[in-house]
């Protein structure tokens, strides 16, 4: 069992640069994926925006990182638990915030989410749209970078622009790409070889395929009902997809 022997959890996180793409479905049907292989898995929500975690599996917190911090606590009080061997921490402990704060804070930050990192196989990190603070923050914190693209050609120049900053400020070199919503397989390998052909051109590194997803009404219906379409629909395309990838996420 993965879990017995404390080590620390890979950490994951997943962007795309435009939003509204499905980086918080994939994120959550990932970490549902994982935990069903029984590994233990921490989602940290990392968007205050709308459709966040929280609002996606219907969560809520009292307390803050910064409270747990300046009393001393660490931030095992402010996980909740989701199913089993999931857990998150949502965007309204304050945990997207913190990033934009100073430095000092920001080295708080890190310390806190190390110190709880060893209680879990691995950490999936849910960013906001677009290359603000928090979301380089993120990036570059993490230890594997997925970024998300889908066929609409503003999500693969968005795809680019966050790639290249990664790049150029965080020497970020090895990135996944996940293809979201498309129509076919061919289509998504389409899309993977427009984006991989254009950094390997400008960035001179080549991105890795994880996988693409389809466009399948189960994730409207799963996102209506507050549960991962993972277990909504757990014979669906797109289920079947994301549990391909975290076989493969299981062997990076
Ligand atoms: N594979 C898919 N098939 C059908 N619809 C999808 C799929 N993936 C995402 N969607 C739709 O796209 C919407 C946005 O998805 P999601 O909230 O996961 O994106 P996001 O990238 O997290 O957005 P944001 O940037 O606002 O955080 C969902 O509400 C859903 O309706
Ligand atoms: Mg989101």
């Amino acid at each position: 069992m993965p879990s017995q022997h404390p080590h620390r959890a890979k950490k994951i996180c997943i962007s795309s640069g435009k939003g509204g793409v499905g980086k918080t479905s994939f994120a959550v049907n990932l970490a549902t994926s994982l935990a069903g292989k029984q590994r233990k898995v921490l989602l940290i929500d990392g968007d205050l925006g709308l459709a966040n975690v929280d609002v996606l599996l219907g969560l809520n917190v009292r307390h803050t990182v910064r409270e747990n911090i300046e009393e001393g606590r660490d931030l095992a009080g402010l996980l909740l638990p989701v199913a089993a061997g999931f857990h998150v921490l949502p965007a309204t402990s304050g945990v997207p915030e913190m990033v934009n704060l100073s430095f000092e804070e920001q080295r708080e930050l890190t310390q806190a989410l190390d110190a709880i990192m060893n209680r879990f196989d691995f950490v999936l990190i849910d960013t906001a749209a677009g290359i603000g603070d928090s979301v380089l923050w993120f990036n570059a914190w993490a230890d594997t970078n997925v970024v998300i693209v889908s066929p609409d050609p503003t999500s693969m120049t968005d795809a680019y622009a966050l790639i290249k900053v990664l790049v150029a400020r965080h020497r970020k070199s090895v990135f996944h790409l996940v293809i979201n919503s498309v129509r076919s397989q061919k289509e998504g390998k389409e899309v993977f070889a427009g984006l991989s052909g254009v950094v390997t051109k400008f960035l001179r590194i080549t991105p890795r395929p994880l996988g693409a997803l389809p466009h399948d009404s189960a994730v409207v219906r799963a996102i209506r009902n507050r549960r991962p379409f993972l277990l909504e629909a757990p014979e669906s395309k797109v289920s079947l997809a994301v549990m391909q990838i975290a076989d493969k996420i299981l062997t990076l």
